[in-house]
């Protein structure tokens, strides 16, 4: 059995992981989430798993989740289409730093992102942003300041502009606002990360100074470059992440591309 090689993105905003995902035993299964939760997003270059292979990897990690917003694949429930074609206009879905589904009570642990079909490397990219890296380097006084406060966040936010097109083709479920309320700070394995989705973050609750103003900073804060990775697609590629301590954003392109994505709660 050939060992699984782990290699850190720069800024350790993520890890690439270097294995053939078809063949592996649950003693390596193991150690990719273990170093999921470590890195928070993990990479894996050049697989070729059909549908129900990539069902059954990333149903190892817990119950595929349905997702409000779109309908899923005909043929497999648990993976929804998000398709961009040439001819689109506007912005790609999921354009702007977001945690997926932060306005449900209970949002998906993990996503799961599979390329399908992708345009040109390079063009497409998806970009992550380490949230226990975010909160680190916080200054002490922000830490105090956010410690217990608790954020609302609403399926209307910022970000829900780059999915009314998707649904406008994929229909959706008739569902019209959702919100919901989250610590700013949570912990993962006793490490501290910041949870607060810049696409969905419309209030802070009790506090009474101005909430613009420090949802402003902390979502400028997250989003530092150098807490962040972008990572350039090739078809067959699969990204996996942890929405606790990881926030993503698709990026502006045109082309082609059509994407699997499973998420679990
Ligand atoms: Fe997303």
């Amino acid at each position: 059995m050939t060992k699984i090689k782990f290699e850190p993105t720069t800024n350790n905003v993520g890890c690439y992981v270097f294995t053939d995902l078809k063949s592996l035993n649950k003693t390596q299964l193991g150690e990719i989430k273990e170093s999921l939760n470590k890195f928070g997003v993990l990479f894996f270059k050049n697989q070729n798993l059909n549908p129900s292979e990539y069902i059954k990897f990333s149903s190892f990690f817990g119950t595929p989740a349905k997702y409000p917003m779109l309908k899923p694949h005909k043929d497999y429930k648990d993976i929804y289409v998000i398709e961009r074609k040439k001819t689109d206009l506007g912005k790609s879905f999921g354009e702007g730093p977001h945690t997926d589904s932060s306005y449900l009570n209970s949002p998906p642990r993990y996503t799961f992102l599979q390329a399908i079909n992708v345009p040109e490397v390079g063009k497409g990219n998806t970009m992550f942003y380490n949230q226990f890296l975010a909160y680190e380097a916080l200054p002490k006084d922000m830490k105090d300041k956010i410690r217990d406060l608790r954020g609302v966040f609403s399926s209307q936010g910022k970000i829900a502009q780059t999915r009314v097109l998707r649904e406008a083709e994929h229909g959706t479920s008739g569902i019209k606002e959702i919100k919901s309320k989250h610590k700013l700070v949570q912990s993962i394995d006793g490490r501290k990360t910041i949870y607060s989705s810049p696409g969905h973050i419309v209030g802070i609750i009790d506090f009474h100074s101005n909430q613009d103003e420090l949802i402003n900073f902390l979502s400028a804060h997250q989003t530092k470059k150098k807490f962040s990775y972008s990572f350039a697609w090739s078809k067959g590629d699969i990204a996996v992440w942890s929405n606790r301590c990881m926030l993503h954003a698709a990026t502006a392109f045109n082309g082609d591309r059509k994407m699997f994505r499973i998420t679990i709660q």
